[in-house]
């Protein structure tokens, strides 16, 4: 595709001899004002004159072809450039017709390695709502660095592991068989896990016991084991309803409990580290000058932590993946955690290309709207009856709507997950995300339903013509009218907004851009008859159409988002 930016700023530096003008060159909000616009304040210093001098010198000398710069402008100190609608037009269809579904990727990744560390839930407990966040902003991440270029793989840390896998063993011990655990098996699990509890805080040879137990398992004991193991398999396949349903997958189910023995060799490098000291019984690398407590590595029962099995899992990573990036996405909560590990990790004696480029991708919390959501056990709600409500809601909507459609019930799996998943990316990840179905399901608001309704649109346009026209036959200059120009602008961005969201590591970009696409296509199709008498403009429209359906259609996708053919 023609680089316009790339053209402009070429041209720039041979007027101006600054090479790295690109830098300065801004995309204008406002369209008024060209598609790329050149500040000259900027270089007012550098150049030692006023910034309108500056626009209206450089605008006289610049020698830019007409054909791809239609229009250059001196505004208030800004030069001001207008991309010629047919280059822009032809760039982007000949791009489409060759690259189709694999319009908007890149190379850019290429023979780099991402470690994504997403979901993580822990066995034997609720996948509550805030794995939701992770597995969801992880698996679109994993999607775009994938479309990128990039090698990644997808690591599924479970936390496995833990003194509580000790007090599980002694209540099943107990009273294993009064609990159909085959059955419900994290409810049953949580059931068994409350009881031993509180026996543990009436009685400590009990707590012994469960001490005794998590001791054994480290050691490999084969009735501790086999118990576990059974734990973690019952529990993973109740997680894995959920994944099918989110359809997320993971190239790696190495949890916590995978570094049960390959922590000795952290704690040993620490130790030889010097900065390993003992305070209380404990061990701990002192972070004060980091202005951070210190980093628990073994506690004073010589048990090891969640931050020891991290430090664990960078060394690893390291050495298997080679990584270029290893993000690691959990909430806010976890911040202090990750900036500690990621502090301590520096001393593991791995290269600095590793330690600089470990990173925390945060997220806020779930604000559930009360009242309208079927909660048990006070605020945890079930993820699985959370995601089946969600369908259940779409399929209502659907009935009310399109009774007679054919394969209803993928279509309301489709709308209804693809709800849930868009109102968990619509914003900056950081903010905290509000929980209302009648916000997510609106299929008139900046939602999941509203982009799979204008896909849906474009596709049941495209359905009325036999075949697709070729664009070497589409006369570009029938597509002159405002809204067919910013329609192809925008599609004409989405290589540049898959980078930036992969660069910030913000999914919620590509979900702002999938809204506009839909809110411009709309406009185009309210002011312009598709179909229609002419052919040459129909083909030009036609082929517009389906640049859009394109563009929604992967970019839907690498949010996880699955776009049904009617709805
Ligand atoms: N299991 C943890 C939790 O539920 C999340 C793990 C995140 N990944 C990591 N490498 N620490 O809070």
């Amino acid at each position: 595709m023609i680089n316009f930016k790339s053209i402009i700023a070429e041209e720039l530096t041979k007027v101006t001899n600054i090479t790295n003008i690109e830098e300065y060159i801004e995309i204008p909000t406002n369209k008024e004002m060209g598609d790329y616009s050149l500040p000259c304040f900027k270089l007012a210093k550098e150049l030692k004159k006023a910034p309108q001098a500056i626009a209206s010198e450089i605008k006289e000398k610049l020698n830019i072809d007409k054909e791809l710069i239609s229009k250059i402008d001196v505004v208030n100190g800004y030069l001001n450039f207008y991309v010629n609608t047919v280059a822009i037009t032809k760039s982007v269809f000949e791009e489409i017709e060759i690259k189709k579904e694999q319009y908007g990727s890149d190379e850019i990744g290429k023979g780099k390695n991402i470690v994504i560390d997403y979901s993580s839930p822990n066995i034997a407990k609720p996948f509550h709502i805030g794995h939701l966040r992770s597995t969801v902003i992880g698996s679109a991440l994993y999607k775009i660095y994938k479309f990128l270029g990039y090698n990644v793989i997808g690591i599924n840390h479970l936390g496995d592991y833990g003194t509580q896998f000790g007090k599980l063993i002694e209540g099943y011990k107990r009273w294993g068989n009064e609990y159909n655990i085959n059955e419900n098996p994290i409810d049953e699990l949580t059931k068994i896990y409350v009881r031993i509890n509180d026996l543990c805080k009436e009685d400590e040879n009990v707590l012994e016991e469960c001490r005794n137990n998590f001791k054994k398992l480290e050691d490999g004991d084969q009735y501790c084991t086999e118990i576990w193991e059974r734990f973690r398999e019952l529990s993973l396949k109740e997680f894995q309803r959920i994944y099918d349903l989110l359809d997320v997958h993971f190239d790696s189910l190495n949890g916590e409990a995978f570094y049960s023995d390959k922590m000795d060799e952290i704690v040993d490098i620490l130790d030889k580290s010097g900065k390993l000291v003992e305070s209380e019984g404990a061990k701990v690398i002192n972070l004060d000058e980091k202005n951070m407590p210190p980093c628990l590595i073994k506690k004073s029962n010589d048990s090891t932590t969640y931050a020891t099995r991290d430090l664990a899992a960078i060394l690893y990573r390291a050495r298997t993946y080679d990584f270029d990036k290893a993000l690691y996405v959990t909430s806010y909560e976890q911040i202090l955690h990750f900036k500690q590990v990621f502090e301590v990790a520096k001393l593991l004696g791995i290269d600095e290309k590793y330690t600089d480029n470990l990173i925390h991708v945060p997220f806020g919390m779930v604000q559930l709207k009360t009242g309208k959501m079927s909660t048990r056990e006070g605020n945890i709600v079930k993820l699985e009856d959370l995601l089946n409500e969600a369908i259940d809601r779409a399929r209502k909507i659907i009935e009310e709507k399109n009774p007679n459609l054919e394969n209803k019930e993928e279509v309301a799996k489709n709308v209804g997950i693809g709800a849930v998943i868009f109102n968990d990316l619509y914003n900056s990840r950081i903010k905290d995300e509000i929980f209302d179905w009648d916000i997510m399901l609106n299929f008139n608001g900046e939602t999941g339903p509203y982009i799979q309704y204008m896909f849906v649109r474009t596709k049941s346009i495209l359905e009325k013509v036999e075949k697709l026209p070729l664009v070497s036959e589409i006369d570009f200059n029938l597509l002159k009218d405002k809204h067919s120009v910013e329609l192809i602008s925008e599609i004409y961005k989405f290589n540049e907004v898959l980078k930036q969201s992969a660069e910030k590591n913000e999914p919620y970009i590509i979900s702002r851009y999938l809204i506009n696409i839909s809110q411009l296509f709309s406009s185009f199709y309210n002011e312009n008859k598709i179909i229609c008498e002419d052919e040459k403009l129909q083909n030009a429209r036609i082929y517009l159409t389906y640049c859009t359906n394109i563009v929604l259609k992967t970019g839907a996708n690498l949010l996880g988002i699955k776009m049904p053919n009617k709805m």
